[in-house]
């Protein structure tokens, strides 16, 4: 017979994340957040046909690339899924040109406060809009630029990163920006803390860690053997030596190309010193130190020596999961953790003491 505290926490647990399901259209408010190299048709697809929100990362990929990413994703799903574009890639417009020219109804921009132009465009097909916010000042002005749901992305999270956990960025977005929905990532790796966080007014959450690591994810064996071997204390942003030549953070796993990049940063400034390099030399040279390194992990599965990006999240990837299953082990533990409560509050003993499946 069903468990009716079970019925019951998952009617709660679709309160909760209701206007994120309605605002992606999907059965689970849980976006797959875009990651470079990872998120292609077979990932996103995946997640959207589990039911919950796949995003394509455009990365540097050329519009016609994209266009034949969009449409390889569309013949894997008929559900929604969205296309993540970096707001400094140079055909910027030409690239949201080719996610609504395929209907593509969501277009997510990363990476900076998206350009005027193309907010217009995407506001004007009827496509929803979902920009990144670091602080709650930004998050309001996003708003008042036209985007429809933010994502606020603590510095848990794996690939760039800004300074400030989701632990507080939350409590200083959720309680006070209620106009769109807000999606939060970073460091998520359990139902419960989702759930921790729709409980403070969040619409859903983006994970990426934990599904870079699926079956269906085409990152190499070594890649994902890595994030199974890896703790979270081994998910570390990338160090910058002198603050005079700035690094972009970066959270990825410590290998011997994150050593190899200090050592580099401390020759490339003993060159500057030397006057053997110009300022703009230097800064270039320690920039293109990367430049690859992520394909170069997720395809050629060099874990050593290439960019080996993942969240603190990536303790809790313990084994190899479909994506179906990692969202079914989501939602059972944000379930079984409202069904616990339920029975507590009602004084009854807890029929769900055992670990719920799917409900
Ligand atoms: C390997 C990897 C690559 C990523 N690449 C991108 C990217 O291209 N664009 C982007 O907006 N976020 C990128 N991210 C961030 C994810 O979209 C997501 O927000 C993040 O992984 C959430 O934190 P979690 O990894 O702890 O779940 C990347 C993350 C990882 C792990």
């Amino acid at each position: 017979m069903p468990d009716p505290d079970l019925i019951a926490a998952r009617a709660e647990l679709d309160r909760l994340w209701a206007r994120g399901r309605a605002f992606l259209g999907v059965d689970y408010a849980i976006m797959g957040g875009a990651m470079s190299w990872v998120s292609e048709r077979h990932l996103v697809a995946a997640i959207s046909n589990a039911g919950g929100f796949g995003v394509i990362a455009c990365g540097a990929m050329n519009p016609q690339q994209l266009e034949a990413e969009i449409a390889g994703t569309q013949a894997m799903t008929g559900k929604p899924f969205g296309v993540n574009l970096i707001t400094m890639h140079p055909q910027l417009d030409d690239l949201v040109r080719v996610c609504l020219a395929a209907g593509v109804g969501h277009v997510v921009l990363a990476g900076g406060i998206p350009p005027r132009g193309a907010v217009a465009a995407v506001k004007d097909s009827g496509a929803k809009l979902v920009a990144f916010a670091p602080a709650l000042g930004l998050a309001k002005r996003l708003v008042r630029s036209g985007a429809d749901a933010i994502v606020i992305e603590g510095s848990e999270a794996g690939g760039h990163i800004g300074p400030v956990s989701l632990t507080v960025l939350a409590q200083e977005v959720l309680p006070h920006l209620r106009e769109v929905p807000v999606f939060v990532a970073g460091g998520l790796g359990r139902g419960e803390a989702i759930l921790g966080y729709l409980e403070m007014g969040a619409a859903g959450a983006q994970l990426g860690t934990r599904f870079a690591a699926s079956v269906e994810s085409i990152a190499h064996d070594n890649f994902k053997r890595a994030f199974i071997r890896a703790n979270a204390r081994d998910a570390l942003p990338t160090v910058q030596l002198d603050e005079r030549f700035p690094v972009i953070p970066v959270r990825g796993l410590v290998n011997e190309g994150t050593r190899r990049f200090l050592a580099h940063q401390a020759a490339t400034l003993a060159r500057f010193q030397s006057g053997e390099l110009s300022k703009q030399e230097a800064q270039l040279d320690i920039e293109h130190f990367w430049a690859g390194a992520l394909r170069r992990a997720v395809i050629d599965g060099d874990v050593e020596g290439g960019s080996v990006m993942a969240g603190q999240s990536v303790g809790m990837v313990t084994s190899i999961q479909s994506v179906a299953e990692i969202i079914a082990e989501l939602v059972a533990q944000a379930t079984t953790a409202l069904a616990l409560r339920g029975a507590a509050s009602a004084g009854r003993p807890a029929a769900t003491a055992r670990p719920a499946t799917t409900v």
